[in-house]
């Protein structure tokens, strides 16, 4: 699958990530739909996890070291979604499996709006930094 154009920031590790980042969501999707199988359920779930950390953690780390301006705003938004994962993790198990996909959807929804209201900005800060004569010409 391949990130639709509109949710490239042009940076190649960022939307790389992206794109991982949805398909594993689309992962989980498929096994909450399943149902049956709790225990894969719970590993998409964890890999997701670890997955989002370290997503967030580079992004971060960028945004320290080029001193971004919106940086508290944007660690803000990162942090909400951690809450809600862990929320989620925790409760899954009491969810009824009709309701699962529903929250996936959401939290990949989230993703997209993340990317649209944020992360593009944050990537074409990255990249101005990174290639400013390119930037420039
Ligand atoms: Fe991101
Ligand atoms: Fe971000």
């Amino acid at each position: 699958m391949d990130l639709d154009i509109q949710y490239q920031t042009g940076l190649l590790w960022q939307d790389y990530q992206h794109k991982e980042w949805i398909s594993l969501l689309g992962q989980l999707k498929e096994a909450a739909n399943d149902g049956q199988n709790q225990q894969l359920f719970y590993e998409a779930i964890s890999f997701l996890a670890m997955y989002v950390n370290h997503h967030f953690s580079v992004e971060e780390a960028y945004m320290k070291q080029y001193r971004y301006p919106e940086e508290r705003f944007h660690r803000e938004e990162h942090r909400i979604y951690i809450l809600r994962l862990k929320d989620f993790r925790e409760k899954h198990r009491e969810y009824a499996t009709d309701v699962c996909p529903k929250i996936v959807e959401n939290m990949t929804d989230w993703v997209y709006s993340h990317i649209m209201e944020n992360d593009k900005k944050l990537g074409e800060f990255i990249l101005t930094k990174e290639q400013p004569r390119l930037k420039q010409s």
